[in-house]
């Protein structure tokens, strides 16, 4: 058992000091965000991530698991504090290391005994110099500390799964007590742990995401190339994914990536990478081809119901993925905002995102449920594929629906039935057209 501070108790932090506790450690998640911590503290939490309330409410019951406001205190008691806070994109691209710096002197004026400084949040490569200089700088005495670096690879959504059951656990380090201390506090987990120097950790983040990022653009690029032959991406993904050096995941075509990571680190990545000398010219094509689905999409709505003008069209699906109520970065921003720029009625309903939507996109009209949604409209958009849009009745939403169209941005919906009950469906990449 360890005593840990995590500090940032935002998804990242609050996933990652929740599973630590679980795991036996004693875990202090520290949030300057008095409401934020309030809410914890009554047992509430503030985001929607399947299992986590509960987890939480069973590790502040047995004690170890709590939460604060005030930093200074556990500094002193934690042997192992990890940085979580958000590194959010600048306009530029690059990374606001602000909130970073700021804990990093906070940590050292308060430290008294040997810590060790895990820095949890995505940054570029050589930011654990820095906060290793800013410490050293801002030390009130001579406390000795090691740097080390634990990027986390959890999915909002599967967030508790992904943590206790990684792909690989990478810990960047620069001494054997950190690499010691660190392994310890992961034991019972079953994955491989990659071993680094601190640089390299760092870089993995970046490059996993932007790898990942770069997965889906490729796969919504051969989607528009299936559209104009008359292939089906789904099967043409299927195939390709069947190569075992290729593999299944992230080639689902659709309306393009969202979310507080890929875009951010993606924008990250290119930043970095230009600072050190080297333009890496391909992640910019993967922004560019993510951007031109969201256009294509509403595009493709246009095509079908011509004149957006005061048309009314049913969003169905607002969060950047399912089973999230995140609307960062949301592809259905975007395409909301440039349906309402050309005069278009949004009926928008999502099963869990549409407080936080209405934080973003006021002046929508948000639906009590997805039969709401789609009453009168001219045309239903799916952009986020929930599981329960596909049970929902069909039949219903055609008779509710002003003319039965249906655009279907993550290919959510079986093209067979769906057309078998009369409706147009257009989908990506041509899989409107499977026949298998
Ligand atoms: C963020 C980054 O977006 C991600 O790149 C990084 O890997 C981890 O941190 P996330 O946890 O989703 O991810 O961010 P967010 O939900 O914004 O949480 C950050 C938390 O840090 C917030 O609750 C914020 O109040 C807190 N914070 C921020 C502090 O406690 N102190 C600060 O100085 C700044
Ligand atoms: C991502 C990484 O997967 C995770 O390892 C990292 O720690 C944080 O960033 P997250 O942003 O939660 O996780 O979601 P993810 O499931 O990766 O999806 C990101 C976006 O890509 C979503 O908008 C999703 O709809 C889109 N996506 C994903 C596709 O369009 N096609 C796919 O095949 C997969």
């Amino acid at each position: 058992m360890r005593k840990i501070a995590i500090v940032g108790s935002g998804y990242v932090g609050l996933v990652t000091g929740t599973c630590l506790a679980e795991l036996g450690h004693k875990v202090v998640c520290v949030d300057n965000n008095k409401s934020k911590i309030e809410l914890l503290k009554k047992g509430q939490v503030p985001i929607y991530e399947p299992g986590l309330e509960a987890l939480i409410r069973k590790n502040t019951r047995s004690k170890r698991l709590s939460f604060s406001t005030d930093l200074a205190g556990p500094t002193k008691a934690s042997e192992i504090i990890f940085i979580a806070v958000n590194t959010p994109p600048k306009p530029d691209g690059s990374v606001d290391l602000y909130y970073v710096e700021a804990v990093a002197r906070e940590i050292a004026q308060n430290m008294t005994s040997y810590k060790l400084i895990v820095d949890k949040s995505t940054v570029p490569v050589e930011t654990a110099e820095r906060v290793e200089l800013t410490i050293k700088r801002n030390l009130k005495k001579n406390v000795p500390f090691d740097i080390a670096s634990n990027p986390e690879f959890l999915r909002e959504g599967s967030a508790l799964d992904d943590t206790f059951h990684p792909d690989r656990i990478v810990i960047g380090v620069n001494s054997p007590k950190a690499e010691k201390m660190l392994k310890e506090i992961y034991s019972t987990i079953k994955a491989p742990v990659l071993v680094t120097d601190i640089k390299s950790a760092e870089i993995i983040k970046h490059a996993s995401n932007s790898f990942l990022a770069l997965k889906i653009s490729f796969i919504n690029a051969v989607a528009n190339i299936c559209e104009k032959s008359g292939a089906n991406i789904v099967k043409v993904a299927e195939g390709m994914g069947l190569d075992k050096r290729i593999g299944k995941a992230f080639l689902n075509a659709g309306i393009g990536f969202g979310g507080s990571c890929f875009p951010k680190d993606l924008s990250g990545f290119l930043w970095i990478s230009k600072k050190l000398g080297y333009d890496f010219k391909l992640l910019e094509v993967v922004k560019e081809i993510n951007e031109s689905q969201k256009h294509s999409f509403v595009k493709k709505i246009e095509d079908n119901i011509w004149i957006l003008k005061d048309k009314t069209i049913a969003v169905l699906g607002l969060s950047f993925k399912p089973d999230t109520d995140d609307m960062r970065s949301a592809p259905s921003i975007d395409i909301i905002k440039m349906l309402v720029e050309q005069g278009a009625k949004v009926r928008a309903y999502d099963p869990v995102a549409m407080k936080r939507a209405k934080e973003t996109m006021p002046s929508v009209y948000y639906a009590r449920d997805a039969y709401d949604a789609v009453k009168n409209a001219d045309c239903l958009a799916v952009v986020t594929e929930w599981d329960a849009f596909k049970r929902l009745d069909y039949k219903m939403i055609k008779k509710l629906m002003k003319s039965p169209t249906i655009i279907d941005g993550r290919n959510l919906l079986d093209p067979k039935t769906i057309k078998s009950l009369g409706f147009v469906y257009r989908a990506i990449g041509g899989w409107e057209n499977s026949i298998f």
